[in-house]
């Protein structure tokens, strides 16, 4: 494999992708950030310097959905793999591009993504499918008008409501906004109706890929574009035997790589490209939209297509496992140890509304990172960190009850876990979709009262296992997984990552 060597500056900023201006943290100065670009089995080197100020911020950068053999500590998440990079200082992460297809990089300190650090990152690797354009990356997300910081405060203070509702929806980090609806509340922020809309090209008669991406907050996004059929052909990391819908269905953190023909009119048509936000996603204004142009057609006027007709299901699920097939199978092996995990709201005593996860409400220390204390074979940890060891075991298998009204993305860092079952209730405690071949992902939907059941083979490391509704994860809804202790008290972790724990403690003693 080649290097890929990027570099990342990380600061605040002010920025209108919908015409309201709010506080943000960029990549770069640009959201979203910049794409990072690799073949399979290539090695990425992303020099992060943190340069957040006024005021100053830890930050540290996850690479989603890489398995980060052998190296756990390049994972991106401050608590679990690593200490925050402090003010002033950098980090340079080095991993292998282990899966390929199509991903994202974002913050993983408090909900700092929501508030614009995440981009896109496409792994380029062998394909049986067959297309002309690949028109990249399509980042699909909720957005917000607040700072994430003033939404995490008033969503954790006593009384405080977990449901925070997003202001418009986003696709490529554009959409269109009426400001007249922020006036109305005496709000006076600076802000520009019409801002604009993305805006794709399509060759007539040709086919395009697309790779989707939930980028977002809290939504869980329905994908279409009038007229056209999409091609479904990977699942996260995982490429899929092809199967045809309208829509498809993204819960935060999952991609999916479709295909799309342009053979739904003449040379000189336009179509709606549309992600709604589901019934089950808070928002105030659920409806994006980019515009699609064949060759020849002005893309100066609007589309005047109209939507495919196709009812939100309201199960706030994924697309059915029956149909989500790899294209490569694997059988899932017997699991050597199961373990269940409730996901339940409560009210703490004082008056903070928080998630328990497996009976606990994670609060994170940053100041020491369950990583570090599992390679000095210090396997006892303060019970709110919710940390859970899973020793030797080979191949675990997880069924989540999710005992709340909300679906949630399940995510599991450095594993591409087999789905076994999902659906609403609780499970049979058997039944499993395609033993021979499940699907295979990084994030799967859990439905509001449902359950998810899930397995992965061992990946030596301290892997966080979460909802990825930024909003959740902040309320508690967290847990790391030690796996195979054994092996991660053989791992050789690079100084630097200590020396991020140094510079932590450092900060955060000046700035009590
Ligand atoms: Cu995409 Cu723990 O994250």
């Amino acid at each position: 494999g080649v290097i890929r060597t990027y570099d990342f500056t990380v600061s605040r900023g002010a920025i209108a992708p919908d015409g309201y201006q709010r506080p943000v943290l960029l990549v770069n100065g640009a959201f979203p950030g910049p794409l990072i670009e690799a073949n399979w089995g290539d090695k990425i080197i992303v020099n992060v310097h943190n340069n957040i100020t006024g005021p100053e911020e830890g930050t540290a950068i996850h690479w989603h959905g890489f398995l980060q053999q052998g190296t756990p500590w390049e994972d991106g998440a401050p608590g679990v793999s690593q200490c925050p990079i402090a003010p002033a200082k950098s980090f340079t992460y080095e991993f292998v591009a282990s899966l390929y297809g199509t991903t994202w990089y974002h913050a993983h300190y408090s909900a700092q993504y929501s508030g614009g650090l995440a981009g896109p990152i496409v792994i380029h690797g062998p394909t049986q499918a067959k297309y002309d354009v690949d028109i990249g990356p399509v980042m699909l997300s909720d957005w917000y008008h607040k700072a994430y910081l003033d939404i995490v405060k008033a969503m954790l203070a006593p009384n405080g409501s977990p449901k925070v509702f997003s202001d418009n929806n986003l696709i490529n980090g554009k959409m269109n906004f009426d400001c007249a609806t922020a006036a109305a509340t005496g709000d006076k922020t600076p802000c520009t109706n019409n801002a604009g809309i993305s805006k794709f090209k399509f060759q007539t008669g040709k086919t395009h890929r697309l790779r989707l991406i939930n980028s977002g907050a809290e939504g869980v996004q329905r994908f279409s574009i009038d007229g056209h059929t999409l091609t479904v052909i990977a699942n996260d990391f995982t490429p899929v035997k092809p199967y045809n819908t309208t829509v498809v269905t993204l819960g935060v953190g999952q991609r999916s790589d479709v295909l799309v023909t342009a053979n739904a009119g003449t040379a000189k048509s336009a179509f709606w490209m549309r992600s709604n936000l589901t019934s089950c996603s808070s928002a105030r204004q659920p409806n994006a939209v980019a515009a699609v142009y064949y060759d020849q057609a002005d893309t100066n006027k609007a589309p005047t297509s109209s939507a495919w007709n196709v009812p939100d299901p309201g199960t706030c699920a994924n697309d059915d496992l029956a149909t989500t097939q790899p294209l490569f199978p694997m059988a899932v092996p017997a699991a050597t140890y199961t373990r269940t995990m409730a996901v339940e709201l409560f009210k703490n005593a004082s008056a903070v509304t928080l998630w328990k996860f497996g009976g606990v409400s994670m609060r994170a220390d940053y100041n020491q990172p369950v990583l570090l204390q599992a390679n000095r074979g210090n396997l006892t940890f303060p019970p709110e960190w919710n940390v859970v060891n899973f020793y030797a075991n080979t191949s675990v298998r997880v069924v989540v009850n999710n005992n709340s009204p909300a679906s949630h993305p399940m995510h599991l860092h450095g594993h591409n876990f087999y789905v076994l079952h999902e659906g609403p209730g609780a499970w049979d405690g058997s039944s499993v979709v395609r033993p021979s071949n499940p699907q295979r992902r990084d994030v799967q939907l859990v439905r509001p009262n449902g359950h998810l059941v899930l397995q992965f083979d061992a990946n030596p490391g301290v892997w966080g296992f979460h909802c990825h509704v930024a909003w959740h994860a902040s309320g508690g809804f967290f847990s790391s997984f030690v796996v195979k202790p054994k092996e991660v008290q053989q791992m050789h972790i690079p100084l630097t990552v200590q020396q991020t724990c140094r510079d932590w403690s450092a900060w955060t003693s000046r700035n009590v």
